[in-house]
């Protein structure tokens, strides 16, 4: 079960937020990019440095479609709104301080980078020096590095289990373990209105990385359209998918481009009832498309309002981003779902310190923004 909670202090917040981690991304060097209007800095795919577009081939392309005018009142504002996880299934942070977090996932204890950890930790150092992988490397946040290992060389998968679902934690050169244990709050309320729903909802899940929320979505009962632009990632995916003998479950595995999809989605005019949209802050398609969430995400979200149902129950957007507070995704969710009622809200995703039994509330950690579009 997942230990979170909401907190809503009140209509109207003020503020804007400090600095979020970011995360990494994959793609390869552009060739002929189909959304791009100014170069994206080297993004890196989940383990492989990937190499600086040239800049003539990224400069020039046009939108693939100018933003609609949106008329109608804005939805309802529910502002700040903080997600909170004490940990769920094998995952809990047990401590965290000076730069670094200590992390239980499953039978390993891990300690990696952690810009936002300014305070010193809780628990002595020798709690911290028994890890069983600890992050070595570039203090960049996307930047690359190893694995050391003091107590006994591991393998780079493990089973892991979260809301039910198995898939295998894995340790990666950029610091990340295949899964973003923060996003629970959003898949465990993606569960609740899958499983509530007296008719099989259809969710996309963009930008979907190892798919656990599509494998949360579709063992709910969703029918579920997983993108993502790395093959790799795609096939991480489906290791999941196979490993928790979920091959029989509606899970469309799409490598493309995100924006290119949802552009063919609104041609088509397929529609879903809950979008997941989860992008990177710069990223790469499959052939070299680029993806710059500044100069990408109004689009993005108007395409993705499009192809929402008339009956849709959601379209949840995290950004881990350093530029933006939660206001500027919370105002441009509510900009585009002008005239559609319900409600937008937004603020933070964070993870509270949990401690050595997983069940002791310490400080809380920032993680990325959030903004989601609800019909009520
Ligand atoms: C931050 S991860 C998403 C994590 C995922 N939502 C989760 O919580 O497990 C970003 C993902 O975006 C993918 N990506 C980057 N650029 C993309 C693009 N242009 N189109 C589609 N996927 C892209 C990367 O391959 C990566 O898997």
């Amino acid at each position: 079960m997942v230990k979170h909670r909401e907190s809503r202090p009140g209509q109207k917040a003020a503020g804007g937020l400090g600095a979020k981690s970011r995360r990494d991304m994959p793609g390869k060097p552009s060739a002929k990019p189909a959304h791009a209007s100014r170069p994206a800095k080297p993004s890196r795919d989940h383990g492989e440095r990937v190499a600086e577009p040239r800049e003539a081939a990224v400069a020039s392309a046009a939108p693939e479609r100018p933003l609609t005018t949106r008329s109608g009142e804005r939805p309802v504002e529910r502002v700040p709104v903080i997600l909170e996880s004490l940990g769920a299934g094998d995952f809990h942070l047990i401590d965290s301080g000076n730069g670094l977090k200590l992390e239980q996932y499953g039978p390993y204890r891990i300690v990696r980078p952690e810009a936002q950890a300014l305070w010193p930790p809780s628990l002595a150092s020798h709690v911290w020096d028994n890890a069983d992988a600890i992050f070595t490397g570039d203090t960049d946040e996307d930047g690359m590095g190893r694995w050391r290992f003091p107590r006994e060389a591991l393998g780079e998968t493990w089973p892991l289990q979260l809301l039910g679902v198995d898939f295998l934690g894995r340790f990666t050169a950029f610091r990340h373990v295949g899964v973003f244990p923060e996003q629970i709050v959003h898949w465990a309320w993606m569960k609740e209105q899958v499983e509530a729903a007296k008719r099989p909802l259809k969710v996309l899940n963009l930008f979907g990385y190892t798919g656990v929320a599509s494998l949360v979505a579709a063992a709910a009962g969703a029918e579920v359209t997983h993108v993502d632009a790395s093959k790799k990632a795609i096939g991480w995916a489906r290791e999941n998918q196979a490993l928790g003998r979920m091959e029989k479950l509606p899970i469309r595995w799409i490598c493309e481009d995100a924006m290119k999809f949802i552009l063919r989605e609104e041609r088509r005019g397929s529609k879903y009832d809950i979008i997941l949209t989860d992008p990177p802050k710069f990223g790469r398609g499959p052939n070299g498309e680029v993806w710059h969430l500044f100069e990408h995400l109004p689009l993005m979200l108007d395409i993705c309002r499009e192809i929402l149902s008339p009956k849709a129950l959601g379209l949840v957007l995290t950004a881990y981003s350093i530029r933006a507070s939660f206001y500027s995704i919370h105002e441009l969710m509510r900009e585009t779902m002008r005239g559609a009622g319900g409600a937008v809200e937004s603020g933070e995703l964070v993870i509270r310190e949990a401690g050595l039994d997983g069940r002791t509330p310490g400080r809380a950690l920032s993680t990325s923004l959030f903004s989601r579009w609800v019909p009520k």
